[in-house]
């Protein structure tokens, strides 16, 4: 049985296998989430991603964690939100698929995901989280392995997009 959870946090202070990163993709760091995570993971895991290379958007890589509680981070690269018109869903879908599977590879058996895209990406929150919490039921019928999702939020209108769609399957959890 894996459980489902709602927190409000920083992402880089939760205690997980893996982080997720909304990372652009040149992995080189920048604002939002992946600033936080560059700052708290330390310049080696800036080291790591250029080794790395890069990330078409849609896909992920994963990295370790360094100084970051959690042993291993995940960077994918979202969608830019063009108005629904550029294949939007199914890329962003494509980021929580090779999340989970890359979980599934590297043993990962509590993963915590930010809002990926819709921040700087512009991605509408509540269509992004249907897309999350879609993708998430589908990979934990499929990898028996995952104890733990956490779905991480810093702001109101995520939060309640995310319970909204949970309903009875999510724990809320006020961290912040
Ligand atoms: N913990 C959890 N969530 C956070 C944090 C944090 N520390 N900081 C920001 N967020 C939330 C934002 O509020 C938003 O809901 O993460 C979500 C994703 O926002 P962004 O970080 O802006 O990511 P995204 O929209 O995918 O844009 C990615 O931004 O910083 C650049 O290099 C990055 O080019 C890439 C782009």
């Amino acid at each position: 049985m894996t459980q489902i959870e709602l927190i409000e946090a920083d992402i880089t202070t939760v205690e997980v296998d893996a982080i997720v990163n909304a990372a652009s993709p040149m992995l080189q760091g920048g604002v939002g989430v992946d600033g936080a995570i560059h700052r708290a993971a330390g310049p080696e895991l800036l080291k790591e991603c250029r080794v790395v290379g890069g990330c078409p958007t849609g896909d992920a890589r994963i990295t370790e964690g360094y100084n970051l509680p959690a042993a291993h981070v995940i960077h994918t690269v979202g969608p830019i939100w063009q108005g629904g018109t550029a294949d939007e869903d199914e890329l962003l879908a494509s980021c929580y698929k090779r999340c989970f599977m890359l979980a599934l590879y590297d043993r990962v058996t509590s993963l915590a995901f930010p809002a990926i895209s819709t921040g700087v990406y512009g991605f509408p929150k509540k269509r992004a989280a249907a897309i999350a919490v879609d993708e998430t039921r589908l990979a934990i019928k499929q990898n028996k392995k995952l104890k733990k999702v956490l779905f991480v939020s810093v702001d109101d209108e995520t939060t309640s997009a995310y319970r909204d769609l949970l309903g009875s399957d999510s724990i809320t959890v006020d961290q912040v």
